[in-house]
């Protein structure tokens, strides 16, 4: 009894205070790119930055800062922070016909209280970010990619370890809320720049029910902070975008969803390279399994939005693995069983076979179809120093990107 009181409750709320969000989700379709290695460093997208340090130590943003002078790190960020994205990538990103940017930020921009040796000065790129978004009419989703003690240990969460432990201590909990709600009031006025506040980023939910029951928490508690920013009952147009946690649809199944929760999107990123067993897949079997998907995608409650996934086939980038580390693809990477070179499968797409650019055509197509069956797509990655089979904008420059989302060439590849 009390529980239908309740949704009764919330249900009239809702109609009397319907929201308006900054994009027609669910009736038009997000198509976009993530802002990758810009406000986050990641080694595999701008593998100079690592190795012109000399040091091999440094894997991530954390060891950037730590492991050599923080004048010369910081004149280096600077540099990279100024030339890897600018106004001209906002302009190119919506004369491609995209509609959303992601843009990954790292705790660390708001908060090292916890003495972390991060570097900061990445804010005012954020709101630069903004303006540009603005004026070229594209709209940023704020991603944060990274809170403190990692939720993956990924080299990309700033901080590379093998276990993570953002969701053992709550006073890591409690910083990530204190950004989260820090965003979302700076934003709450402007959901036409900013209609999508991405709470964490791949919270490594198959380590167990130890992360998972945090990571639920922590999806209700960023619904509060972000739904409510005004510090009263007004509700902001602001969507929240919580990531799956590597979980399948049906774990999720009515997890915040209509009509006791409003403006949620589910976020899943699909690749095909992070395993032995699929980069030994044929062509034709990655173009099946990216057509095969929709079906996962549509059976959430909430509407859902692939927000990474790439046309790449094979783990074979520099980095890609971690610095240091190799690739399954070529057998270098620890207990994989090569497939083949990865000569002229990565780095510059002047070296890509007209065999290998029609299959990358097909296999992009393939999946914006089928993501398309759901609310959408953003490609990891807008762009990447050596590895353009990652990269959106060289993928228009070499042809297997068509030059505007809708003009696809095999229509009929998932049929
Ligand atoms: C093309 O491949 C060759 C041999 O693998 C390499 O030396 C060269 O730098 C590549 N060209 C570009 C433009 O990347
Ligand atoms: C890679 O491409 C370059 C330039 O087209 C070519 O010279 C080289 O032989 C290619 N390498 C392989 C392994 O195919």
């Amino acid at each position: 009894m009390l529980f239908t009181a309740v949704v009764y409750g919330l249900s009239l709320v809702h109609s009397i205070n319907a929201l308006t969000f900054g994009f027609p989700y669910g009736s038009q379709k997000v198509r976009g790119v993530n802002l990758g290695g810009w406000l986050v460093l990641e080694p595999w997208i701008t593998p100079s930055l690592f190795d012109s340090t000399g040091d091999s130590r440094i894997v991530d943003e954390y060891t950037f800062g730590q492991y050599q002078d923080r004048a010369k790190a910081l004149a280096t960020l600077k540099k990279h922070w100024d030339s890897w994205i600018t106004e001209a990538d906002f302009k190119a990103i919506a004369a491609a016909g995209l509609n959303h940017v992601r843009l990954p930020i790292g705790y660390w921009a708001f908060d090292v209280s916890g003495g972390e040796p991060f570097v900061q000065g990445q804010l005012p790129y954020l709101t630069k970010a903004i303006t540009w978004a603005q004026k070229y009419g594209l709209k940023v989703i704020i991603d944060l990619h990274g809170v403190p003690g990692s939720q993956n240990g990924y080299d990309n969460s700033g901080q590379k370890k093998s276990y993570p432990l953002w969701h053992t201590q709550q006073s890591n909990v409690d910083r990530s809320n204190a950004i989260i709600k820090r965003i979302a009031s700076t934003y709450k006025d402007m959901t036409g720049a900013v209609p999508v506040i991405a709470p964490l980023n791949e919270p490594a939910g198959y380590f167990g029910d130890d992360v998972m029951r945090v990571v639920r928490q922590y999806w209700y508690d960023s619904y509060g902070n972000i739904r409510w920013p005004y510090r009263t009952s007004r509700q902001s147009n602001t969507v929240v975008m919580i990531h799956d946690a590597f979980q399948p649809s049906s774990y999720w199944s009515n997890f915040m969803s209509w009509p006791n929760w409003e403006g949620v999107i589910m976020d899943k990123h699909v690749y095909q390279v992070f395993s032995v067993a699929e980069n030994q897949m044929t062509n034709a079997q990655h173009i099946q399994t990216a057509c095969a998907k929709a079906a996962d995608l549509t059976s959430n409650t909430l509407w859902t939005v692939v927000g990474e996934w790439s046309p790449a086939p094979n783990d074979c980038a520099k980095y890609l693995n971690a610095r240091g580390v190799g690739s399954r693809y070529d057998g270098t990477y620890p207990g994989s069983t090569r497939v083949g070179s990865c000569d002229n499968l990565t780095g510059s797409g002047a070296n890509f076979t007209t065999e290998y650019k029609t299959f990358l055509r097909q296999f992009w197509e393939a999946q914006v179809i089928s993501y398309e069956k759901a609310q959408g797509w953003i490609q990891w990655t807008w762009k990447a120093e050596n590895a353009d089979e990652w990269s959106y904008q060289a993928g228009l420059k070499y042809g297997w990107i068509p030059q505007k989302p809708t003009d696809l060439k095999y229509s009929n590849i998932c049929i």
